[in-house]
């Protein structure tokens, strides 16, 4: 077994239809999912997940979008997860995403931008802990 990332889908590709799609890319491109869950972040919910961004000035319209409907959180596995998960996604920007990226084909702005993906694996590790417990990983 390799080593674990952290991914959400967000509300504007839940809102749009596009989980199915994107946990195909997913799992097409290696990643194997060892936890997975529909679930809704709170605004309170989104305000401590994105608690390191909370200088930025994008800071209200994170959370208010994060919570504006629900999400796919997901721990995937493979070798390399992070920095490979990282490279399938695409710049957080879609205008300067790879073609055939997650974000350059689901995504609608650097707002709204489809998926998340985990920048370390010390934060993989904490993201995967703030949605599951022990026993929903497998
Ligand atoms: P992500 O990189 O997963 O985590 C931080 C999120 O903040 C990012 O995705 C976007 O959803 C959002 N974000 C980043 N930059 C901006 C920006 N300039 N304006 C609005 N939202 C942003």
């Amino acid at each position: 077994s390799g080593n674990r990332t952290f991914t959400m889908i967000k509300p504007d590709a839940v809102e749009k239809g596009h989980i199915g799609a994107i946990l195909e890319k997913i799992t097409a491109a290696g990643f194997k999912i060892v936890a997975m869950k529909y679930t809704h972040l709170s605004q309170r919910d989104a305000e401590q997940f994105y608690a390191v961004h909370s200088e930025r000035p994008f800071y209200g319209e994170l959370v208010a979008f994060m919570s504006r409907g629900p999400i796919v959180a997901a721990i995937l596995e493979k070798d390399n997860a992070v920095e490979d998960f990282r490279v399938l996604i695409g710049s957080t920007n879609p205008a300067e995403a790879a073609e055939g990226t997650i974000r350059k084909m689901f995504a609608t702005d650097i707002a709204e931008n489809a998926v998340h993906g985990s920048d370390s694996d010390e934060n993989a590790v904490i993201e995967g802990a703030f949605h599951f417990s022990g026993r929903e990983i497998f």
